[in-house]
């Protein structure tokens, strides 16, 4: 029995693989973004509360400025969040709506709340910015955002998993067809977020070391950031590797079997291992030898982006198998493709994309002026 909703009578206007490209590749720089913002908040509030909480001692300087020049670029990344999750958002339905429609109802009342989360979470990071910047104990703001930014990932998580369980739809409509209740008996869903809470303090280690090479940062700062960064990176590696470990073990057997199988997917992973090996090798040459340059900058940032795509197109894979199971194929769609208006997006796109590409190139060369905390 096909326990999916029937599909759309209208057929799809371009190439499954075309969309199932953009999917991807928008879906790594969403969670670039989320990552940042995930492991960003956690650690300058952490260093906010231990420089506001031992002012005096020789550190807590460094700590309150290094905390603001986490937090000061934080609703920067929001942005970057929220509009980097909307073109994986509309290609995701286009593949799978299926599938997402039905467990988006299914949470409804959560799915809807994230809005509210979002906005509240946004509000508070601008007080954790203006409070750490003003050098005053900030960290209250940057623990509450923190705990709805969980609470948002907890809830993507639980939808992205849930589109994937035909089977167990119809008992949660029975139970309630409100949409108040979250899935708790997938054992893939806390492995997966816990995945992605230690990927954001990995890509927070690396970001530190990214940091330490801006010029406008002072330089006591930047050594420090370039050490912390490291050695965050460094032990935050290790634990993520053992999360995807978890990750991949709590999926049946069937979808490991296949993922072992699959030439692409065997190849991200091993990709996002031993692009997991050089994070570890990077993170541990800053946190001794603290280059804080803008080449140890750019190659931690490269490493991470890179480990981040990785790990996207093997969680596509996933997917695909675990659909497989319920006999959903992404691929098996009527496609009448619209060459000239698919010619007219993929130009658009690539400007789009260069847009935002000048659009970070001005925001990294814009601040020549000190990052200084006011007291
Ligand atoms: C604080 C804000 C946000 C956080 C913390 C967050 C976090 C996450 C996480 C953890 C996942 C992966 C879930 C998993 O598969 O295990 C995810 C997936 C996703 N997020 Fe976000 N997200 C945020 C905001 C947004 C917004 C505003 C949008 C869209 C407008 C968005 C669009 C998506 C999409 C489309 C996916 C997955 C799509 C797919 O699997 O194909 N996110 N997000």
């Amino acid at each position: 029995m096909n326990l999916f909703p029937a599909v759309d009578p209208i057929p799809l206007p371009a190439p499954v693989w075309l969309f199932k490209a953009l999917h991807i590749l928008t879906l790594a720089l969403h969670f670039t973004a989320v990552e940042m913002m995930l492991g960003g908040i956690i650690v300058a509030a952490w260093l906010n509360f231990r420089g506001s909480s031992n002012r005096g001692a020789p550190a807590s300087s460094q700590q309150l400025r290094a905390a603001f020049s986490i937090a000061r670029r934080l609703p920067v990344v929001m942005t970057f969040v929220i509009n980097l999750g909307v073109p994986p958002l509309l290609f995701a339905q286009v593949l799978y709506g299926r599938a997402l429609y039905t467990s988006s109802v299914l949470i409804g009342l959560w799915w809807i709340s994230v809005v509210v989360l979002l906005t509240i979470c946004y509000w508070l990071l601008y007080r954790f910015a203006a409070r750490a910047e003003a050098g005053k104990s900030a960290w209250g703001f940057g623990l509450a955002a923190w705990v709805l930014a969980e609470v948002i990932a907890r809830i993507y998580t639980s939808n992205m998993t849930l589109m994937l369980r035909p089977g167990v739809w119809n008992q949660m409509y029975s139970k309630s067809a409100l949409g108040v209740w979250l899935p708790t008996d997938d054992p893939t869903i806390t492995p997966r977020w816990l995945f992605m809470l230690a990927g954001g303090l990995t890509a927070t280690g690396l970001w530190m070391i990214w940091l330490a090479g801006r010029k406008q940062i002072e330089s006591q700062v930047r050594n420090y950031l370039a050490a912390n960064g490291g050695r965050l990176a460094l032990v935050m590696i290790v634990a993520q590797t053992v999360m995807a470990f978890f990750v991949f073990n709590a999926q049946p057997e069937a979808v490991r079997a296949g993922l072992a199988a699959n030439l692409v997917y065997k190849t991200s992973g091993f990709g996002w291992l031993s692009l997991a090996a050089l994070i570890l090798g990077v993170a541990a040459w800053s946190a001794l030898a603290k280059p804080a340059t803008a080449f140890a900058g750019w190659l931690a940032a490269s490493v991470g982006f890179l480990s981040i795509a990785c790990m996207t197109l093997y969680r596509d894979g996933i997917r695909d198998l675990t659909l497989g199971l319920s006999n959903y194929d992404v691929w098996d769609r009527v496609v009448v493709t619209n060459w000239s208006v698919v010619g007219l997006f993929l130009v658009l796109f690539v400007i789009g994309l260069g847009v935002l590409g000048w659009l970070i190139s001005v925001m990294v060369r814009a601040k020549t002026v000190s990052e200084r905390v006011t007291s």
